[in-house]
């Protein structure tokens, strides 16, 4: 029996019961963090489905393993298997600054069409954190993942391309740039807009949330980001028409309360999201947004309930999807058995729901609820924990297994 994923004509995923799913360590505190994430995935599997279903872990080098294995730091065979299985998880990839590499992130997310940045934040009690109210936050962030100045369109200052740039803008625009600037692309498209708009729409029907905002700049980038909005309203209204209702009908015929089983369709100008998420978190459901906007509120929200290692997150596409750490490598701590493995155990939450393991899922975030509820949390967490007390990534990995296992 085939132990793949593969796909039904509505592109949704049919899992086998023993599936093979790549996974791609990471650099830095990749090894730390996977070491300790396996045990919990495993146990919560076990935990729900009595060994009626199992997963079989299969590395794929990527990174600085696939530089020394493969001499390339993106093997295209790793990208191909996981075009094969479908679906993978990953620790973080490191990416110098400025010159050089590309991101390996990316290049992963560019090279499989992984659309929809998907990034779930909610409050896990005691975790320190900024706020007086971070059980408000219970936020989902769809953010656009392939376009934007992300796109990867970039000249370098006073290079020849940077030079006839600037002079076709002279020419055919009429508009002036410092000839020695470095030029950056923003391309924002009504086809890509409109599926991750549409995917947003469809979680939060799927989830019988109440609203989804689409956020942007579009005061001043009109014919970017303002065309995000008006091609995100475009989809509610072509595609959601009889789940949507706009926030102006809330108000007018509602008394502001939205209807049962109604969507309501927002915007809000980028600047006052961030404002709005610190003084009224419950006025969110889900944000969808372009790139760039999607990557600052997604880390701003994460912060908001005490920090990166704790916010997982998925990239997905039609076809694919790949779950990741939404932090770095964190070199100041790899090796160092002292790293928050949590993003990455509760991205494979996300990644059993993907797979219609829900049961499998909720265990894994009720083990990591009730392990940091027994405050013996990694470095990060224990100092700012009333009675916190500091254990290793590994052991904070076997107590969130253990906690799995003896639920119930
Ligand atoms: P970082 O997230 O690695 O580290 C920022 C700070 O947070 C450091 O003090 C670090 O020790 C701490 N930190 C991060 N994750 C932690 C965890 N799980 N537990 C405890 N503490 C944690 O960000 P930085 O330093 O900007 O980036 C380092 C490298 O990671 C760069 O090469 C960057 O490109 C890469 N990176 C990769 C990402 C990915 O693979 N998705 C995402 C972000 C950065």
């Amino acid at each position: 029996m085939t132990r793949k994923i593969t796909l039904d004509q509505n592109l949704k995923p049919i899992i086998p019961d023993r599936v093979v799913i790549p996974y791609i360590q990471g650099d830095g505190i990749g090894k730390d963090i996977w070491n300790a994430a396996v045990p919990v995935l495993d146990a919560a599997v076990e935990k729900a489905y009595s060994g009626e279903k199992a997963v079989e872990w299969k590395e794929l080098p990527a990174g600085e393993k696939g530089f020394e294995q493969t001499g390339e730091w993106l093997p295209a065979s790793s990208v191909d298997a996981i075009r094969e299985h479908r679906i993978a998880i990953k620790g973080p990839l490191m990416t110098p600054v400025g010159e050089g590499m590309r991101s390996l992130n990316v290049r992963i997310r560019q090279e499989l069409d992984l659309y929809a940045c998907i990034r779930p934040v909610r409050y896990y009690p005691p975790v320190p954190n900024p706020v007086k109210h971070p059980e408000k936050v219970n936020i989902t962030v769809f953010r656009e993942n392939t376009e934007d100045l992300y796109a990867g369109i970039e000249c370098d200052s006073s290079s020849d391309n940077a030079a006839r740039l600037i002079r076709f803008v002279k020419d055919e625009l009429k508009c002036t740039i410092p000839v020695d600037s470095s030029i950056g692309i923003k391309p924002i498209s009504p086809g890509r807009t409109k599926r991750l708009v549409a995917r947003a729409l469809q979680y939060a029907k799927t989830k019988g949330l109440k609203s989804v905002t689409l956020m942007h700049k579009g005061n001043i980038m009109k014919f970017t980001e303002g065309y995000f909005r008006k091609w995100g309203y475009e989809e509610a209204f072509e595609n959601f028409a009889h789940d949507v209702i706009t926030e102006d009908e809330v108000f007018e015929k509602h008394g502001g309360k939205i209807p049962d089983s109604r969507i309501m369709i927002k915007d809000r100008i980028a600047d006052m999201v961030f404002a709005e998420v610190l003084l009224k978190p419950e006025n969110f459901d889900v944000i969808a947004c372009p790139n760039l906007n999607g990557d600052f509120i997604s880390d701003a929200l994460a912060a908001q309930v005490g920090g990166l290692g704790i916010a997982p997150g998925a990239n997905v596409g039609d076809e694919c999807a790949v779950f990741e750490a939404t932090h770095g490598t964190a070199p100041d701590i790899a090796g160092k058995d002292m790293a928050n493995p949590c993003s990455l155990i509760l991205s494979g939450a996300l990644m059993f729901d993907h797979m219609g393991w829900h049961e499998a899922a909720e265990l894994v975030r009720s083990g990591v609820g009730r392990a940091l509820a027994s405050k013996r949390v990694t470095a990060d967490l224990a100092g700012g924990i009333e009675d916190g007390e500091e254990v290793s990534c590994s052991k904070f990995g076997r107590i969130t297994a253990r906690k799995i296992s003896q639920e119930g």
